[in-house]
């Protein structure tokens, strides 16, 4: 199999190499519009074919192209290269709007090719273990998500920190609460220095409130922690992505009402048993997703992350633009009753 690669900024480079530690890839040719990164790269990569334009890379003869370049420019070379016959790798987040989303599936879906969206936390040793403890219902019923993605981060030009950051962790609240239904977004966030916002809170909401998620993400803390924290009603779990031997750690610990007749009478009971680590499996998660979106092409088969999770993950972050612009106001992700939900009431238009 031949890739292509494009954008070969901070990212594409992990995919040349990931991509070429693939036994079925014969030839890999990269692509980057700037001189200066072919030439920095040519050297480290001397297997590999450097081209500035897109467009020789869309007439070779490759099967795939993968799309590393900033967001706003992910949709046409998507389609570009879905027209020229090619299955197509794209960046997180997927597109910067939910119909774009829809068109690429759809164009792909006629074509008969396969898109990938890079939600690479999915192929991470933890992430998997975390899907497994959720399935044998080890932690039981899920109460809430809780991720905080923070540190003194790297400003983005083009989308807020919520586009940057929070693709990552709503991708696998969607993977592990895969039969729970979201219905709402409420955000906030502010701009402190110019109009992107460099901190977000996002919350997303759930069928009959089932389920709570919340999100924290910000360019502007002087600590990094990147922590999950998913609570069963059985057992609570730790993800932290910064610890180096345990990454996961569950808690047998809860919480339980003997009687909910009424707040007072309430007798409250605290579980707090052991601690365990389980151990995961330490292979590079975008070697893995390297391998799915190979294997996808040629078992002719949607692959783990397709675009239509990709586009769910965008339709958040848009109902997130939406729910910030409104002083953290409650959008639909339902698209038939988004729009009754996001005018603004009578009571907020008073308030602004
Ligand atoms: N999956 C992950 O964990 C992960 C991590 C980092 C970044 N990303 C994603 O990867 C993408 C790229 O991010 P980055 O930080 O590498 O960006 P970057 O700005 O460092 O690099 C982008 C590169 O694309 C090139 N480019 C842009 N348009 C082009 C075009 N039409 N033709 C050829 N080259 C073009 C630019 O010259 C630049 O070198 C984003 O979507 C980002 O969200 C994903």
């Amino acid at each position: 199999m031949k890739i292509g690669i494009v954008g070969l900024g901070y990212w594409g480079p992990n995919l040349i190499r990931n991509f070429l530690a693939q036994k079925s890839v014969d030839e890999v040719i990269a692509c980057d519009m700037k001189e200066e990164r072919l030439a920095m790269l040519r050297s480290k990569f001397p297997n590999v074919q450097f081209i500035k334009e897109y467009k020789s890379l869309l007439t070779s003869d490759i099967d795939a192209i993968a799309i590393a370049t900033p967001v706003d420019t992910h949709y046409n070379l998507a389609r570009e290269a879905l027209e020229y016959g090619k299955h197509v790798w794209v960046e997180k987040p997927f597109t910067n709007s939910t119909k774009k989303a829809e068109e690429l599936i759809n164009l792909a879906s006629s074509k008969n090719l396969r898109i990938f969206v890079d939600h690479t936390f999915l192929y991470t040793g933890a992430v998997k273990k975390i899907k497994e403890i959720i399935l044998k219902g080890e932690l039981g019923e899920i109460l809430y998500f809780d991720s905080v993605r923070i540190n003194l981060g790297l400003f983005q030009h083009d989308v807020n920190v919520i586009w940057d950051l929070a693709p990552h962790d709503l991708s696998i609240m969607k993977y592990l609460l895969y039969d729970k239904k979201a219905i709402g977004v409420t955000a906030c966030g502010i701009s402190s220095y110019y109009e992107l916002e460099n901190l977000a809170q996002l919350s997303v909401h759930f069928q009959n409130n089932s389920c709570f998620a919340h999100f924290h993400v910000n360019w502007t803390s002087p600590v990094k922690i990147r922590r999950i924290i998913i609570a069963g009603k059985k057992k609570m779990l730790v993800f932290d992505d910064l610890e180096n031997s345990e990454k996961i750690k569950i808690y047998d610990c809860g919480v339980d009402i003997t009687s909910t007749e009424s707040v007072h009478n309430a007798l409250v009971q605290y579980r707090t048993g052991d601690m365990y680590s389980p151990k995961i499996d330490q292979t590079e998660a975008l070697n893995c997703a390297a391998k799915e979106f190979i294997n996808c092409i040629l078992e002719n088969r949607e692959p783990l992350t397709c675009g239509v999770d990709g586009m769910e993950v965008v339709r958040i972050l848009e109902a997130s633009d939406k729910s910030i612009k409104n002083k953290g106001m409650m959008v639909s992700l339902n698209s038939s009753s988004e729009e009754e939900m996001y005018k603004p009431s009578n009571e907020f238009q008073e308030y602004v």
